[in-house]
This record gives C-alpha cells, sequence and structure tokens, in this order.
C-alpha cells in the first residue's frame, strides 16, 4: 500500500465558501469521448468561511479551459491537480464556464459518466459528479440544472435528464440535441444523464389532486416484457405515499431506466432514476418471488427518495442515514402494508442479526452517524441504512404512527429544498411529536449491538422482571453510554393464553426492574415483541417455555424466534460436540413435539411455517460463538437437517405434494406462501437424498411456469451425487444464456455448491464466456455467491478459498474500486473465527493490501488489520 489517504472528519464540516445557484451544462457526446461545458452562476456564500481561494473538485478528466465572465484565465489564476481546480481570488460574483473532456468509454469504476451495453448512463453519488466537470462535489451546494445532450441520433435516439424536457431538435450531420430543466433545486450527486437506443413502456399515474405523472421505464430493447411488475409496483409506491404520507409528486414525468452494469441496487437521482437490472426485471418465468419483492421494494425505495433525499437533502455525507435510514423506513412501512407482514418483518429481522450484528461487532463497526471516513463509498452499509431504519422506526412506537407521520410532514415542510442533519430531523420530529429525545440520540453516536438481559424472579403471583443493558467497544469508542431501548413485553400463561397485553418498557439504564403483580401461575416472557429495538436479548427461556411460544405466541416475530432458540440450542450443543471431537449428539424429543405440533396446527400464514421450519443459518449459529468454528456449524447444520428430514419424511413428502402448484403462476401473498413451503420441503427431502427427489426435481427444472419452483428444484439438486444435477444445471444454462441476470443465478447456484472442489469450479467459471469481470452483477453472483453462500469452501482447509477472493479482489481493484472495497469486506471478519480460519483469513487480508491501490480498498484492508478494541 502506498501514499496517505485523506481522512474526513464530520467534526470538520464548514459551509461552502461560494454557492452555485444555476448550473447550464452542455454535454456533446463523441464516439469516444465527450466533452462537457459547464456554465455556472457563482456568488460569495455569506455565511461560509473568508477563503481567498476557491476549491473545485475532479478526477479522471481533462481540462479544456476555464473562464470567469467570459474571460479565459491565465495560468497563474488557477491551479489544477488530480483531483481539483483552484482559482486563485475569485470574485464575489461571477460566471463560471469549465470546459473538459471526460472518457466515458474506458470508465469500468461505474461512477461518473460511464458504458452500459450501449446505454451511456452517470451514476454521481456519492462523488461521482466530479468525475464529469469541475465542481465542489458536496450535498450542501444545490443549484437549479439546465442540461444540454447532443449525441448522435442513431447511436442515441433516446435522451434524458433530470427534469422537463423543454426543447429538442437537430444538430445537423446525424446529430440531434434535447434541453432539459429541472426547476427544482438540488446537489450535484442527484444529477443524471442517459443517452441510448432505448424501448420504453409507458404509463401513467394521477394523483389525488388531479394531475396526471408521465411514466417511463426504459431498457434495452427487447426487455420491455419484463417490466410490468416494476411499473406496476411505482404506481403502488405513489398510491401509499400519497395516502400514508400525503405526498405527491412533484413533476409532470418520472423515468426510470435500467442499466445492465450498475454498482448497487438503484439511483434516485431526480425524475431519473438508474436501476440495476436486477432490481427492475422480474417475469414468472425468469424471476423469483423474491426478486419480484426485491423489485417491488427498490422502485418503492428510489419513490420515497423523492422527499426524503431530495427535497430534503443531506448536509454533508456524515448524514447519510437522514435520507437512507428514513427511506428504508418508509420501504419497510410500505413492504409490510403489502400483505404478508408478520414474514415481511421478519426478513428485515433477520437483515440486522446476520448482517448488520456482525458488522457492528466486527472491525468495520461504525455509528449510524459515522464520526469520519476515508472513501465515503465505504459507508453505504448496513449500519447507516437497516440500523439507521429501525431508529427511525423506534421514534415511530414512541410517537404512535399518526404523530410519526405528522413529525416526518413537519420535518419535510420545515427543511424544503435544504441540505440538513440528522440533528435538524430528531429535532423537528421533537417539535412536532412533544417526545424528550435527548438521550435517544446516543443511538446516533454509539456503534455496537447492546446486549440486554433478561431475568426473571416468579414468586406468589407476582413476576419481577429485571432488564439490564451493555454495549461492547467498538473500534474508537472503548466505552458507552446507556441506551434508551424500548422493550416490547407480553405475559402467556401454561396454556399459552395472553395474561399480559404487550407493553413498551423503556430501558433507559443500565439495569431497571418491573413487576406484573396478580398473576395465577409463572407465566412465560415474550420479549422485543416484534424487535421492538436493535439489541441482542440474553433471554434463555427453557424448552417448554419456548415451545409455549412457538405454539401460542401472537406475535409472528416471537413465534419465529421462539423456534429459532430451540434449533439454536441444539446446534450449540452440536457444535460444542465436534469442536470437542466427539459425536454429534441427536435432537431432543421437545424439538420433534415442537415440530410435530407445529406441523399439525400451522399458522394460517404459510409464508410463516416455512419461516419456522428454516433452521438458523451459518452465520446465524455463528453468532452464538466468540470463536466460530465454521466447520463445526456447518456440521451440526448438516446433521441437524438430517435428523428432522429423517423424523419427519412423509410429512415434508405430504407438503411437497400438498404444495406443489395448481395454476399458472402469479406472484401473491397466498401463492408465494405456498411455494415457500413446497421449496422448504424439496430442501429437507433434499437432505436426505429422499427417495424419487432427484427425478422429481429435474422433472420440475424442465416443466416450471416459474423460476421460483425451479430454482427450488436445483437447489435441492445441487450437492446431490448422480446425473440429473449436472443435467439440470446445463439444460438450464442452454435455455437461459441470452438472459444474463438468469445467468447469475446459475453462477450463484455453482458458487454455492457444498462439493469438495468447489474453488476449484468457482475459478474455471471465473474464465467462462458466461462471466464478466466488468459487470458487478457477475461478480456479485459468483465471487459474493462463494464467499457468503459458501462457508465451506470459501474457508476451506487448504486456505483457498481466501487466496481466489483476496487475487480476484487485487485484480478487481485496478478497475472498479468500489466492487473490490466491497468484496474485500468478506474477508475483514477473521477475529471472529477459530483458528486455524482466523490467522489463514487474516493472511489473505493482509495479501490483499499489499496489492491494492485504491482509497476504498485500503481504507478496508486497514481497518480489518487494526488493533481489536478494548473497553476501557
Ligand atoms: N442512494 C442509492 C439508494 O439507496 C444507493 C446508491 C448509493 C446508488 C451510491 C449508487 C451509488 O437508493
Ligand atoms: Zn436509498
Amino acid at each position: 500500500m502506498t501514499g496517505n489517504p485523506q481522512r474526513k472528519y464530520r467534526a470538520d464540516y464548514q459551509p461552502p465558501a461560494w454557492l452555485i445557484d444555476d448550473v447550464e451544462l452542455d454535454f456533446d457526446i463523441g464516439s469516444a469521448q465527450t466533452h462537457v461545458r459547464a456554465t455556472h452562476s457563482v456568488r460569495r456564500n455569506p455565511d461560509g468561511p473568508a477563503a481567498e481561494d476557491w476549491r473545485l473538485d475532479g478526477r479522471d478528466m481533462t481540462l479544456v479551459s476555464v473562464a470567469i465572465d467570459g474571460r479565459r484565465l491565465g495560468e497563474s489564476e488557477y491551479s489544477c491537480g488530480d483531483s481539483a481546480l483552484v482559482l486563485h481570488g475569485p470574485p464575489e460574483a461571477f460566471t463560471l464556464t469549465v470546459e473538459t473532456r471526460i472518457d466515458p468509454e474506458h470508465n469500468l469504476s461505474l461512477e461518473g459518466l460511464y458504458r452500459s451495453g450501449d446505454i451511456l448512463c452517470t451514476q454521481c453519488e456519492a462523488t461521482g459528479f466530479s468525475r464529469i466537470t469541475y465542481f465542489p462535489d458536496r450535498p450542501d451546494v444545490m443549484s437549479r440544472y439546465v442540461t444540454r445532450i447532443t449525441a448522435d441520433a442513431q447511436a442515441h435516439p433516446v435522451l434524458l435528464s433530470n427534469g422537463d424536457c423543454v426543447e429538442i431538435g437537430s444538430a445537423g450531420a446525424g446529430r440531434h440535441y434535447a434541453v432539459f430543466e429541472d426547476p427544482f433545486v438540488k446537489p450535484c450527486y442527484l444529477f443524471a444523464l442517459v443517452a441510448g437506443d432505448l424501448g420504453v413502456l409507458r404509463d401513467s399515474h394521477t394523483t389525488p389532486s388531479g394531475r396526471t405523472i408521465d411514466l417511463r421505464l426504459y431498457t434495452e430493447h427487447g426487455n420491455e416484457d419484463q417490466c410490468a411488475h416494476a411499473m406496476a409496483s411505482l404506481k403502488q409506491a405513489m398510491v401509499w405515499d400519497e395516502a400514508t404520507y400525503g405526498l405527491e409528486y412533484d413533476l409532470d414525468s418520472y423515468a426510470i431506466v435500467a442499466v445492465g452494469s450498475f454498482n448497487m441496487g438503484a439511483m434516485e437521482n431526480k425524475s431519473l432514476n438508474v436501476f440495476n437490472t436486477a432490481c427492475i426485471f422480474a417475469a414468472p418465468e425468469t424471476a423469483t418471488d423474491d426478486d419480484f419483492a426485491l423489485v417491488r421494494d427498490v422502485v418503492a425505495h428510489e419513490y420515497f427518495h423523492n422527499y426524503t433525499g431530495n427535497r430534503v437533502t443531506c448536509r454533508d455525507w456524515f448524514q447519510l442515514s437522514l435520507k437512507e435510514g428514513l427511506t428504508v423506513h418508509r420501504e419497510h412501512q410500505f413492504a409490510i402494508d403489502q400483505g404478508s407482514p408478520g414474514v415481511t418483518r421478519i426478513e428485515q429481522v433477520r437483515a440486522i442479526r446476520e448482517v448488520q450484528f456482525p458488522e457492528d461487532a466486527g472491525p468495520r463497526a461504525h455509528p449510524v452517524r459515522p464520526e469520519s471516513y476515508v472513501e465515503m463509498n465505504n459507508f453505504y452499509t448496513i449500519t447507516v441504512y437497516h440500523k439507521g431504519a429501525e431508529l427511525i422506526r423506534m421514534m415511530e412506537a414512541m410517537a404512535g404512527r399518526d404523530a410519526f407521520i405528522a413529525g416526518v410532514r413537519h420535518y419535510l415542510a420545515k427543511h424544503d429544498g435544504q441540505a440538513v442533519t440528522i440533528e435538524d430531523f430528531v429535532v423537528a420530529i421533537e417539535e412536532s411529536t412533544g417526545l424528550d429525545l435527548a438521550q435517544f440520540r446516543r443511538w446516533y453516536a454509539q456503534a455496537g449491538t447492546p446486549r440486554v438481559g433478561v431475568q426473571t424472579d416468579y414468586r406468589e403471583g407476582a413476576l419481577a422482571l429485571t432488564l439490564t443493558q451493555s454495549t461492547p467497544a467498538t473500534p474508537g469508542q472503548p466505552d458507552k453510554a446507556d441506551f434508551d431501548i424500548p422493550v416490547s413485553v407480553a405475559l402467556f400463561d401454561d396454556a399459552g393464553r395472553m395474561v399480559r397485553e404487550p407493553e413498551v418498557l423503556r430501558l433507559d439504564t443500565a439495569q431497571a426492574e418491573w413487576r406484573f403483580e396478580g398473576l395465577a401461575g409463572e407465566p412465560t416472557v415474550s420479549a422485543l415483541r416484534g424487535f421492538t429495538a436493535p439489541v441482542r436479548l440474553d433471554h434463555a427461556p427453557d424448552d417448554a417455555a419456548l415451545a409455549r411460544l412457538m405454539a401460542h405466541d401472537s406475535d409472528p416475530v416471537c413465534r419465529w424466534d421462539a423456534a429459532q432458540s430451540l434449533f439454536l440450542k441444539t446446534l450449540v450443543a452440536g457444535v460444542a460436540a465436534r469442536s470437542g471431537g466427539e459425536a454429534l449428539p441427536e435432537p431432543s424429543e421437545r424439538l420433534f413435539e415442537a415440530i410435530a405440533h407445529l406441523l399439525s396446527n400451522p399458522p394460517a400464514d404459510r409464508a410463516l411455517l416455512a419461516a419456522m421450519l428454516t433452521l438458523p443459518s451459518v452465520t446465524r449459529i455463528g453468532e452464538e460463538f466468540d470463536a466460530i468454528d465454521i466447520h463445526a456449524v456447518c456440521a451440526a447444520r448438516d446433521h441437524l437437517k438430517q435428523a428432522i428430514a429423517t423424523r419427519f419424511l412423509e410429512e415434508f413428502e405430504a407438503l411437497r405434494a400438498d404444495h406443489a402448484a395448481l395454476q399458472a403462476y402469479v406472484f401473491d401473498v397466498e401463492e408465494a406462501g405456498r411455494r415457500r413451503v413446497f421449496r422448504l420441503a424439496l430442501d429437507y427431502l433434499a437432505a436426505v437424498d429422499a427417495p424419487g427427489l432427484r427425478e422429481r426435481a429435474l422433472e420440475l427444472s424442465r416443466t416450471a411456469d416459474n423460476m421460483t419452483d425451479r430454482m427450488a428444484a436445483l437447489e435441492a439438486l445441487r450437492d446431490l451425487p448422480g446425473a440429473a444435477r449436472d443435467t439440470a444445471l446445463a439444460e438450464f444454462a442452454e435455455r437461459w444464456a441470452d438472459y444474463p441476470l438468469v445467468m447469475d443465478k446459475w453462477l450463484r447456484l455453482q458458487a454455492g455448491t457444498r462439493r469438495a472442489d468447489s474453488v476449484e469450479q468457482v475459478t474455471a467459471l471465473l474464465d467462462d464466456a458466461r462471466f464478466d469481470f466488468t459487470n458487478p452483477n457477475r461478480v456479485r453472483a459468483l465471487l459474493g455467491g462463494f464467499a457468503r453462500g459458501n462457508p465451506a469452501g470459501f474457508h476451506r482447509a487448504d486456505s483457498g478459498g481466501y487466496t481466489l477472493i483476496a487475487d480476484q479482489v487485487v485484480r478487481l481493484d485496478a478497475l472498479n474500486p468500489q466492487l473490490a472495497a466491497a468484496l474485500a469486506g468478506l474477508l475483514t471478519p477473521w477475529r471472529r473465527h477459530a483458528e486455524p480460519e482466523a490467522s489463514a483469513m487474516r493472511a489473505a487480508l493482509a495479501r490483499v493490501g499489499e496489492g491494492v491501490h485504491s482509497d476504498n480498498t485500503r481504507e478496508i484492508v486497514e481497518a480489518g488489520l487494526a488493533e481489536a478494541p478494548r473497553s476501557g
């Protein structure tokens, strides 16, 4: 590693010295390079620092000229380096004209202006705009934009930018142009431009006030038939935001462009969202139920940003959760309102527990509002997004839904058109709801997952319930102050009747006690109902109590969690035995009884039945240990699955038969729930290679009318011996060769194989024509699919898995640092593992450090190799 990247601190915030009221961009798109002429009306910020010089950010482009008020500047009046253009002593108010040349054809970073297939598109968040022109690339500089695009009419018949198209015409020599005006002020990270030969799906939406919005969804030709679900989702999201928050869309048109090469899921550029095709395309034949839900939720998320993010934006990037936490929360509310609230919430909880908790316990732990960063792109994390959303959810729970929504509306009205802070949001919520959030604010400042202990003492009709809290040290934060933690609690009797209605206990000290009197017998405590706070609960009901909660709790999250806890007890014992070289123990009869009871009294929501019967993931089991013996975890999980499958073979056969498709595919709650149970049954049957399963799965992989069932068949076959597996995979590859997103599923299936030579299989696929190292979806499918989805292979004893990932991170770093850094992150939790894995993983991370040059990946590696935090 070389160089000394700059670390930015939240505490160092200074307002901009100059402001830009109006931006005029003129893009001249050539066959290779693009010429950008930017004209800005600039004035000194009356509230800014008294700087002499003005620094504009810019990288990876050629400066052609710079002029003030029409006069071209001489060499002594500015300086231009690798990352900035500095104007020496510019006037108080002036027109600045900057001409640059950029090279989208060779831009593989997928930031700034780049090419995805035949589409030219932009990605500016967080700091991609400074790859387009020299500009103060920070969100608190907000301007009105006018954009002119000139391009070849044949190669780029469709030209798009933010706002309304106000002019189109011919530019001669086979070229044409279009001019766009965006009436709303915005930060440069929301700028977007698209030029290409695109197909379009059109629709419209009429708002409650009677305005008709023109909706357009653009993709490369031939994909229009995969866009109907995304369009329907957009309309659903618009209706939901109108009905729930009273927010109407504010322009006459809303466009989405789906591109095949994109670093993230999607981007909320004003009136011109750019999406990863993976978050738009959804047809029954090519997309699973999970894909359908993902498309629906991401489309809604980006739409919701129009208010929470665009109309009111972030002052600086430390405030990222201001827009993302709030928007994820709105997305979560929306998703829960789509029909399967219990399981939808369970999925949200699983993401926090299985991805956010490990992040918060590792070397990259950071507060929801970070204090410093080197590369902002490394902070688009599950902590900022999803823990941030849980913080908003807690505020909503404290205020009540209606008061909370009124609070958000107050925030939006108060700060419309401004770039503000998380503190501004919290103040607005306090003003509107009357809540006192003084202590609650610590959730934004302190990293780490609080542990909440639950102790009970029952005596003569009275229960004393003691809650305690403590939060481990995280990097830079040895000691933590007490959080304000809402813990929802209800009590059940032995017959499973609720004897105390749910009540939210506020734990805001290290320890507190609550008393429940007048009970007829010792109750079962149902705690953290609905997951009222992002904490780890140390609560150990006995098996009988867990079985009761599993059977009777009215909260689906607690019901599911009771099942998980029951499984975990067996699994933890299994891991301990295996690590100690002993035989794996058999599950208790109590566990079998609980499953038998569940199977004969299934919940009405079939998706909940499937969730309750799904064993905790390898990651979730690992969470139970200080030093994870990953191979023992895999062995214990396999063993339990086989034991359950063996005991309930007939029942799973029956579930499979009763839950097979009876009608053509539709994506709705009922049918998706049925398919989940069907898939779960196949999974258990495959665990014991049940008679006839292979033949059935092969047949299904050929005949299913939808991708959900087809994937269920392939997943069942994937780790089984015999020819059926290879036949099914080969037929699948042939049939879907023209669908890159389906081929991602094919790559992922193989990357996740339990076969001993998975490292070699993945290595071979790197050279397969169906893989493309420059496309993030392919990289995530193959390498992410391997490192995340194949614990046995990734942690293989010869370190082959680590070496594979380390080598590919180094290779990727030269092309796409943002993606390389994300992949490198998978090597950072080495301290959580037992030896010899921990040392081998650390060595691979050090090896990455020697080969990479980007600030992105170096920041990750340095954090991963830093000393562990300690409590003071
Ligand atoms: N702002 C996008 C979202 O959450 C995510 C994103 C970040 C996309 C950075 C691209 C680059 O909706
Ligand atoms: Zn977002």
